[in-house]
């Protein structure tokens, strides 16, 4: 299994933690894994040119710095999203991410590669916010067209790993065994959730009806969406 992971901190603390325990049971090899760390990986904050949305996404003036991050997730079965909770939503770095990845949006032009993909967010907190910031995340993943979507927050009640009882470690093990023995039941037989298919027809219709942007219809035209190809 190829494995992505998007970590929305460089702290290795309870997150980082807990995507290694994941990795470890869904035995992926180190050779398959590809590690970005925000802010290091993608330091730049989207600055509003709209060049991805109106030119295409290699117009971005951050793309040399989209452009691997998005090309380990096309080749990855695997797509992780890790973030801590910071006030009760993702950090802002892992949100900075996310809004360089606006142009393959299911309205916009949505990239065939990722109705195959099996995602999983991840997301820790002192007490709160897990389900603001997972939906932060999934959020994007649905409107990037991810097939299937699972899902992992847990309060921890610490700062770091290191103040994370063993009651409460004990408890996350036998969590992440769980859903790790569902993604390698699944994750090669994935086709999109009815959600995200409902999303597509949605966009088509619009694609076909209205002429908003020339760069998305002629993409959606290209990939012969609008007859009768899909991508999936
Ligand atoms: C700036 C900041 C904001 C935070 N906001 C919240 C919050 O809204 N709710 C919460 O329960 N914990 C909050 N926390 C605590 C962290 O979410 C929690 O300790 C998390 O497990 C840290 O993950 P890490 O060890 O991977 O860095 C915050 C921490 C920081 C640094």
């Amino acid at each position: 299994m190829e494995v992505i992971v998007v970590y929305g901190t460089e702290h290795k603390g309870s997150t980082y933690n807990i995507v290694q325990l994941f990795l470890e049971e869904l035995l992926v090899t180190k050779e398959n894994i590809t590690e970005f760390f925000l802010p290091k990986d993608m330091p730049n904050f989207c600055c509003g040119c709209t060049s991805c949305f109106g030119k295409g996404e290699e117009f971005c003036p951050h793309y040399e710095k989209v452009q691997p991050i998005k090309m380990a997730m096309e080749k990855a079965d695997l797509i992780i999203l890790a973030s801590p909770v910071y006030v009760w939503h993702v950090t802002g770095q892992m949100k900075v991410l996310l809004d360089h990845f606006g142009f393959q949006f299911m309205v916009h032009r949505p990239n065939k590669a990722m109705f195959s993909k099996t995602a999983l967010v991840i997301t820790t907190a002192a007490g709160g916010g897990m389900k603001s910031a997972i939906k932060d995340m999934t959020m994007s993943l649905t409107h990037w067209g991810v097939g299937k979507i699972f899902t992992y927050g847990k309060a921890v009640a610490a700062s770091d790993w290191q103040g994370v009882n063993n009651k409460k470690k004990k408890q996350i093990k036998q969590d992440v065994n769980k859903l790790s023995v569902k993604i390698k039941k699944r994750y090669k037989y994935i086709t999109p959730s009815f959600k995200v298919k409902a999303l597509f027809f949605v966009m088509r219709f619009i694609q076909m009806r209205f002429h908003f942007n020339p760069t998305d219809k002629k993409y959606w035209e290209q990939q012969g969406w609008l007859g009768k190809q899909r991508p999936w």
